[in-house]
């Protein structure tokens, strides 16, 4: 018994399992000539491919068998079956003599950079099952013409293919499995597919030019589990054909131009989990079926018109984590029983007329992590932030334009453990910056802009040790500047917290023109202090030049007095610095020409005299920089009068050091700052540096 097992295990592995190249065949000439043919079109030669060894099954990311013995000759040779060179940084022109390799099954060349028309060769190779030729530079239109009976995935996404998506494909792909076309330029409407694709689980089209209707052959597909059609023009109304699709797991049709309203067929999709559809013209209110789901987790309805009361059974709803419904016209009050589905960690429900109090059962919503109901008609902002302090998880916390002159709660004890994130702008609330923000110790983003706080700034921010966004522009406070302000150690040397770098931040800062700006990511605000528009008095203070990290400095409005200090140069990182509108004197500190980065800059309308530094960014500022000081002269403002002219070297620095400077300083700046450069993009590459790294690069090559 076991020498027959054995003897059976010995045929297997002669007659069924792959030669390999070790076997010593050599690769099919035909298959050689369509390799070499391929690499002719590289503009590099590929490691590990030797154009001098016949044996390109040797050669990297090639893997060949024996002939299935289809052909006469079914000798000594062996069949190149899978070429993978996924992330190879290949470039050049994908070559039709892969059209070949007619034994190929798998053919993987993502993520390089091939830019010419796409090889419609390729779609005859009958023996195909894995075609990825995603994140090239491929261009063209699909050919007419598709002939892959073998085929199982197909991934052309993030290419530049263009013209109509060819419903041909199911017609001999009957054994489909995943279809990417997304991130190209594919226009019309998508294609019936011929209804032949039975075993389709994802269709991935998102991100194209696509518009009509949804053919109603979409809803036939009986396996299908992932469908992605977001960032189209689709219209039309999503039909009650919805619902069979059974098998759905997560869909995505956010930002198209679908309307009518929610088909109420969620009670046959038992198995959806992710539901996107935001950023379309659905009406209505939320379908019965939808709201008690019991397997969705992530709910994106926002900026659509639904209306109605905000109703959610979640009682039922026991899977929902992320719940988006901005912008909408739901009415009525914030729903108490939301605080009933126990998993809540995103909530977001900003821009709809709702009214009332947050209802005290949100401090059962122990996992909520997110909360935005910016502009939502909340008032008794007190009650909420009460509310709000048991939700021990919450980082980010968004409630912009409620609260209509109501007082900051300021005497009691509000601990906010976790929240990196808090903004309440736009709210006329009254009363002082609360001292129980010095216990929110993870604080990384504070906006209480556009309010009517007044007193002095409170000396807490220096023990907040990660906020590095602070706006209390447009307040009523007074005093100086406290020094704390210049020992925000985040703006000193960069110590974020690591638990809060992917959160998502939904929200909106109302910019000067009261257009919103919106900010997808808490890396992508730059390091800032805002505090004009207020009533402060005193100095600007020389220890500001601590703030290396700062990229806005944004005093202007104010009435601060006393000298600009020349420290200010050290904020190398600076690229918004106004000071106008306060009652500053003396001349422009020389020293100013060398911030780089500095792309706004304005101490218009002080009492400033002397002559303008000229050199550096300086050279670009307009005028308007500069206005309404009486004194001050030199482009690009009024010439100095001859009396003032200066030798320019002087000018620059006026004391010694600030000649030697003038001299030694430029080159050594730049110097740092190509070395600055160089160790910013590498250490940073996440989010809000990686663009200003670049920017930079940009303009030192310029100089
Ligand atoms: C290929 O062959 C040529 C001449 O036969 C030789 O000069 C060259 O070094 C060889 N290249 C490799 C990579 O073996
Ligand atoms: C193709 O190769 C890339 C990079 O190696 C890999 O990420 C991708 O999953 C591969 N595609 C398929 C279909 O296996
Ligand atoms: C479809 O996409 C999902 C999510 O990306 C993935 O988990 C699944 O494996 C894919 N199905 C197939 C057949 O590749
Ligand atoms: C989107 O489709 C509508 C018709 O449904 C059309 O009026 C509109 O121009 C299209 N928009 C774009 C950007 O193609
Ligand atoms: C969806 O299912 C219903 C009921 O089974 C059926 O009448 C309808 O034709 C189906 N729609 C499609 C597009 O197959
Ligand atoms: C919800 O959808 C809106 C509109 O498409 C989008 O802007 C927002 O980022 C989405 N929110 C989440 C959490 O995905
Ligand atoms: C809201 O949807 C409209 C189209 O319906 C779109 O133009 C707009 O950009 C969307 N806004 C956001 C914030 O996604
Ligand atoms: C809410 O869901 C629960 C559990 O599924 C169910 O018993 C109850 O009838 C639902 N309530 C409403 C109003 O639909
Ligand atoms: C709170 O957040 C932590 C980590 O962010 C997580 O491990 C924990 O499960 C969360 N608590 C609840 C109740 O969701
Ligand atoms: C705010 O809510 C608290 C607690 O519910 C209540 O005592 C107080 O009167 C409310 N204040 C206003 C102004 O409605
Ligand atoms: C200050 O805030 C008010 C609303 O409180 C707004 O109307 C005004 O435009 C803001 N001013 C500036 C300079 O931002
Ligand atoms: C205000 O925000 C809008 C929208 O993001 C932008 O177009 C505009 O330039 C901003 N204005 C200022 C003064 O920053």
């Amino acid at each position: 018994m076991l020498t027959i097992l054995v003897v059976v295990a010995f045929l297997g592995s002669c007659f069924l399992a792959p030669y390999t190249s070790s076997l010593n065949l050599p690769c099919d000439s035909d298959d050689l000539r369509a390799l070499e043919g391929f690499l002719e079109g590289l503009e590099y030669q590929i490691d590990g491919w030797s154009k001098n060894s016949s044996d390109c099954c040797s050669w990297e990311g090639v893997s060949c068998e024996s002939p299935t013995p289809v052909r006469d000759d079914a000798s000594f040779s062996l069949r190149v079956v899978s070429i993978v060179l996924g992330n190879k940084r290949l470039q050049g022109t994908l070559s039709k003599s892969l059209a070949g390799l007619i034994q190929l099954r798998t053919l993987n060349l993502s993520h390089n950079y091939f830019r010419s028309s796409l090889p419609i060769e390729l779609f005859q190779l009958e023996n195909l099952e894995v075609l990825d030729l995603s994140s090239n530079g491929l261009s063209g239109v699909l050919p007419m013409e598709i002939n892959l009976p073998s085929l199982r995935y197909l991934d052309m996404s993030r290419n530049l293919l263009n013209g109509l998506i060819n419903g041909g494909i199911c017609e001999t792909a009957k054994g489909l499995q995943v279809l990417d076309l997304s991130m190209n330029y594919f226009t019309g409407e998508i294609p019936a597919p011929s209804g032949n694709c039975r075993l389709l689980e994802n269709l991935s089209l998102s991100s194209n030019l696509l518009a009509g209707n949804l053919p109603e052959d979409l809803f036939r597909f009986p396996r299908l589990s992932h469908l992605n059609l977001q960032n189209n023009n689709i219209s039309g109304p999503l039909g009650l054909d919805f619902g069979n699709l059974s098998t759905l797991i997560k869909v995505d049709i956010s930002r198209n131009g679908f309307s009518g309203i929610l088909p109420d067929v969620f009670q046959n999709l038992r198995k959806l989990e992710q539901f996107y559809a935001g950023s379309n013209r659905f009406t209505g209110q939320l379908p019965a079926s939808l709201s008690n789901s019991p397997t969705i987790s992530g709910l994106n309805l926002s900026n659509n018109s639904l209306n109605g009361q905000i109703v959610l059974n979640c009682s039922a709803m026991v899977g929902l984590i992320n719940l988006g419904l901005s912008s909408n016209r739901f009415n009525g009050p914030i729903p108490d029983n939301l605080a009933n589905c126990p998993r809540l960690r995103s909530l977001d429900l900003a821009q709809n007329k709702l009214c009332g109090q947050l209802p005290d059962s949100f401090k059962n919503l122990k996992s909520l992590s997110h909360l935005t109901l910016y502009k939502t008609g909340l008032h008794n902002l007190s009650a909420a932030l009460e509310i709000l302090q048991h939700c021990r998880n919450l980082t980010i916390l968004v409630l912009t334009s409620n609260f209509h002159n109501e007082a900051i709660p300021v005497d009691f004890n509000l601990q906010f453990n976790k929240l990196n994130t808090l903004v309440i702008a736009n709210c006329q609330l009254i009363g002082s910056v609360p001292a129980w923000l010095s216990g929110c110790t993870k604080l990384q983003l504070l906006d209480l802009s556009w309010n009517r706080l007044s007193g002095k700034i409170p000396d807490l921010f220096g023990k907040l040790k990660f906020l590095f966004y602070l706006d209390l522009s447009n307040n009523s406070l007074s005093g100086e500047i406290p020094t704390g302000l210049t020992k925000l150690q985040s703006l000193i040397f960069r110590n974020l917290s690591s638990d809060s770098s992917q959160d998502l931040l939904f929200c909106f800062k109302i910019n000067q023109t009261g257009l919103g700006l919106r900010y997808n990511q808490i890396w992508s605000f730059p390091p800032s202090l805002y505090l004009s528009s207020n009533l402060l008095t005193g100095p600007i203070l020389p220890e500001l030049g601590n703030l290396k990290l700062l990229h806005v400095l944004d005093l202007k409005n104010n009435s601060l007095s006393g000298y600009i200090p020349s420290t200010l140069s050290e904020m190398t990182n600076l690229e918004t610095l106004d000071l106008s509108h306060n009652n500053l004197s003396g001349t422009i500190p020389p020293s100013l020409t060398f911030l780089s980065f500095l792309s706004k800059f304005s101490v218009a309308f002080n009492q400033l005299s002397g002559v303008i530094p000229s050199g550096g960014q300086f050279l670009t500022f307009p005028d308007s920089s500069f206005e309404g000081n009486k004194g001050l002269c030199g482009p690009p403002s009024l010439p100095c009068s001859s009396a003032s002219r200066e030798d320019p070297t002087i000018t620059l620095g006026k004391s010694p050091e600030g000649a030697w400077e003038s001299i030694m300083g430029l080159p050594f700046g730049f110097g740092a700052i190509v070395g600055f450069i160089t160790v910013v993009a590498i250490s940073f590459m996440c989010g809000w540096l990686l663009p200003q790294a670049e920017r930079r690069t940009r303009k030192t090559g310029g100089n």
